[in-house]
């Protein structure tokens, strides 16, 4: 039912799309069904240019036969489709469960209409259950854990297969218990002024719509 429900969104999502525009494309077991249907319409002589937010992104775009661009050709982004790990009735969002956060975070800062799809496990009333993925150069790492303390929140650095995780930009990312967060809007400015923290899973303000898979239907949430 997840899965269906992912699929949902992500195929409703894709109908935003139009020839010409220049398109984001999400990381994640979510943005994967939306990249899908985009390589079929790529066949049926949709003509896009995409840019992808991770090298798994970009690898799946590549096989699919999705046409790329460098995003530094672009200014701008016409329409970004990607997942989140929890996201509010207002849009706000935490994302970066897969890794990918700092260069979603970029892409969706230039995106025009940036386009969230989500299972309905996703919806929640208050962020922080799911802990915010915070990205840290490796040299910061301790010292970022030590002053989130001051902060309320317990960092556990991220590990995959026993070893250190690393980000697509060879970064750490700390995964970081809040507890519920009563005003993410305030927890987003204090992690941006830490020292070394390249970028942080709290997407304010940057999600323009989310569609979320309910069951055998989708509910939107827009702003
Ligand atoms: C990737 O870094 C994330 O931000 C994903 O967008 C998010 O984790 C959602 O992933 P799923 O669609 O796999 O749940």
């Amino acid at each position: 039912m997840k899965d269906q429900e992912k699929k949902n969104a992500a195929l409703e999502a894709v109908t935003y799309i139009k020839s010409g525009q220049v398109v984001g494309l999400g990381t994640g077991s979510t943005a994967y069904f939306a990249i899908q249907r985009v390589g079929e319409l790529i066949k049926e002589g949709l003509t896009i240019k995409a840019i992808p937010t991770s090298e798994e992104t970009k690898r799946l775009a590549m096989e699919l036969s999705i046409p790329l661009i460098d995003i530094n050709e672009v200014t701008t982004i016409d329409i970004t489709i990607d997942g989140a790990d929890e996201f509010t009735a207002g849009l706000q969002l935490i994302k970066g469960g897969g890794g990918a956060l700092l260069r979603e975070k970029i892409v969706a800062s230039i995106t025009k209409q940036q386009i969230i799809i989500a299972d309905s496990s996703k919806k929640v009333e208050k962020l922080g259950a799911f802990k915010v993925p915070v990205e840290v150069i490796p040299f910061a790492a301790t010292a970022v854990a030590h002053k989130l303390k001051s902060l309320n929140g317990a960092a556990i650095l991220r590990t995959k297969n026993n070893t250190v995780y690393l980000t697509d930009q060879q970064n750490y990312i700390l995964d970081v218990d809040f507890g519920l967060i009563d005003e993410p809007a305030a927890l987003a400015k204090a992690l941006d002024h830490i020292t070394g923290v390249v970028e942080h899973g709290l997407f304010i303000d940057l999600a323009s719509m989310v569609i979320c898979g309910q069951g055998e239907k989708t509910e939107t949430y827009k702003v």
